[in-house]
């Protein structure tokens, strides 16, 4: 195998390989480096969201659904299942081969595009002339040299001070995605994404379930209509969030955990559980890097410093996805990756950033793109409103899922799109309508315009266009 490459991509996450493939379609001699193992030690590309994030979390997500609406909605429509049993070893199983399959997927993906992967840690060595030199140490150490290289090393979950995750108690996503047996009780620290996308898997397969946050808000960066819709619904589902806790001490024992906090009038509480999951952010990957060696430039937080383009501050290095600013989610990962092997072949890869979506898998799904209507509010934006709740929408009803609404939020004088914000069903695809319409700059309008399937939910978000000229058809 060449041992000199244009391009050598260090971490083979959403950021890392698909940037590795890019390369290599725009015809770079690409080298990709990841070090993730499988249970037998081989490789398992993919990173955090193929292996211990986006894929095996939805993975759970779905199964667990299926088990509630086994038990909870067949009956409406007549079908009688009785004695519902969940085999979690088996649930854990089928997330595991769908893990595997992504893995595979990727390995096969970088032969098809001549991508050479190595399985192993890649660490800066020195600045060569005109390259850097990479060490891998995998099964063997090789040295490899790259023109340009892409740091695309992804992150950690962020531990509690003073408490390790253990795996078999205290819980990261890592643990939280391999637990063995339905936790009679589950305490959660962080009622984020994780927090309630893990809080519900357990949930609904009969945990009683306790998320602690420490912010007096519940989810704070969505849309506060929308937030205060889904807190509703999780109310109702018995996921128990207690807002504007300050947790103290964390004891571990045989019997579980127990942890002291503070609850938001000051009161001292104890929550005992089975276990818990720690989801309070994560924090940038560099561990191994030795990013020292070369004078690689981190920030406080430890993010790798770039510019709105990805590159460091060395000539050549570039760094995406999780490792830098930004949301810390797989697509934007991915633009990122794109957008840096556009540019190294001089094109103009680009990625707006005012168009990310959202997507909180649980049920109802909570999905977003652009302002929220307090953030207009704080920007001095004068905006239009307009909402449509699933109710009013015949697919919805006739799927037995009305929970939520569409809204839109369009500007007062040009009706420019400048957000759109959905609680309910299939959040996830729907908003994708949104991202195109707001990429085009198209008006409510537009999409007030356009002829949507019926019976659709997509129906809904047409509706809720409508609204914001106080139109609506079916409200
Ligand atoms: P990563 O995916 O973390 O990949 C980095 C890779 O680099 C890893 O394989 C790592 O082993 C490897 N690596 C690190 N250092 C080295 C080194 N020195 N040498 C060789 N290899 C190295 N995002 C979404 O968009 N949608 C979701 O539904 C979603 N769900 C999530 C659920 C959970 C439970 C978690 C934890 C995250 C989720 N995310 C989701 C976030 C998503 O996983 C990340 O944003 C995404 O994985 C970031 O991609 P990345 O390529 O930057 O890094
Ligand atoms: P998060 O940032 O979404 O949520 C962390 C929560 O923990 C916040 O509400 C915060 O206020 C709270 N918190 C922080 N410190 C605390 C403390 N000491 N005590 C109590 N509460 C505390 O982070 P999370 O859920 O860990 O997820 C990490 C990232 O992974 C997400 O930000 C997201 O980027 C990504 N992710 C994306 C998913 C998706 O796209 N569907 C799914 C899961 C994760």
């Amino acid at each position: 195998m060449s041992k000199n490459f244009d391009v050598v991509v260090i971490g083979g996450g959403p950021g890392g390989y698909i940037a590795a493939i890019r390369a290599a379609q725009l015809g770079f001699n690409t080298a990709c480096i990841d070090e993730w193992k499988n249970d037998k030690g081989g490789p398992a590309p993919g990173g955090t969201c193929t292996n211990v994030g986006c894929i095996p979390s939805k993975a759970l997500l779905q199964s667990s659904e299926h088990f509630e609406h086994a038990n909870k909605h067949f009956a409406e429509h007549g079908i009688s299942a009785s004695d519902v049993k969940i085999d979690v070893a088996k649930m854990i199983g089928r997330k595991d081969t769908v893990v595997k399959q992504n893995n595979d997927g990727i390995l096969y993906l970088f032969k098809k595009n001549k991508v050479s992967f190595f399985h192993g840690r890649g660490s800066f060595a020195k600045a060569a002339d005109g390259a850097y030199e990479i060490k891998v140490a995998g099964k063997e150490e090789e040295t490899i040299t790259g023109k340009h290289i892409i740091v695309a090393t992804g992150s950690n979950a962020r531990a509690l001070p003073g408490v390790a995750f253990d795996e078999e108690t205290v819980l990261s996503n890592d643990g939280a995605l391999r637990v063995g047996a339905v936790p009679k009780k589950l305490a959660l620290i962080g009622s984020g994404v994780i927090g309630l996308e893990m809080g519900s898997v357990w949930r609904r397969l009969g945990s009683d379930v306790t998320i602690l946050e420490g912010l007096p808000t519940f989810l704070g960066a969505v849309d506060e209509q929308i937030a205060k819709e889904a807190k509703k619904a999780f109310d109702k589902q018995g996921l128990k969030v207690e807002l504007g806790v300050k947790v103290g001490e964390v004891k571990t024992s045989k019997k579980g955990v127990s942890i002291a906090y503070t609850n938001a009038k000051g009161e001292a509480q104890t929550l005992d559980a089975d276990k818990l999951i720690v989801s309070i952010g994560r924090v940038p990957n560099t561990i191994g890097l030795n990013a020292e060696a070369v004078g690689l430039k981190l920030d406080e937080r430890g993010a790798i410093v770039v510019d709105d383009e990805c590159r460091t501050s060395l000539p050549n290095v570039w760094a995406v996805g999780d490792v830098v600013r930004g949301p810390m989610l797989a697509h934007k990962a991915e633009e990122e990756g794109v957008a840096v092997a556009e540019r190294i072949a001089g094109q103009h890869g680009h990625v707006n950033f005012n168009t990310i979506p959202w997507v909180i898998y649980t049920s109802p799904e909570i999905a977003w793109v652009g302002r929220t209507e307090q953030q207009l509010k704080a920007d001095g934006v004068a905006y239009k409103a307009g909402t449509f709740p699933f109710l009013a929408n015949g697919r919805a009803r006739a799927l037995g899922d009305t929970t939520g609404m569409v809204k839109f939020l369009a500007d007062a004088k040009t009706d420019e799109i400048l957000g759109v914000h959905i609680v309910g069903p299939m959040a996830s695809e729907l908003i994708s309508e949104a991202v195109v319409a707001m990429e085009f700059k198209a008006s409510a309008e537009d999409i007030a315009r356009i002829c949507h399937a019926h019976p659709s939910l997509s129906e809904a978000t047409k509706e809720a266009a409508l609204a914001v000229d106080k139109r609506t058809l079916n409200f």
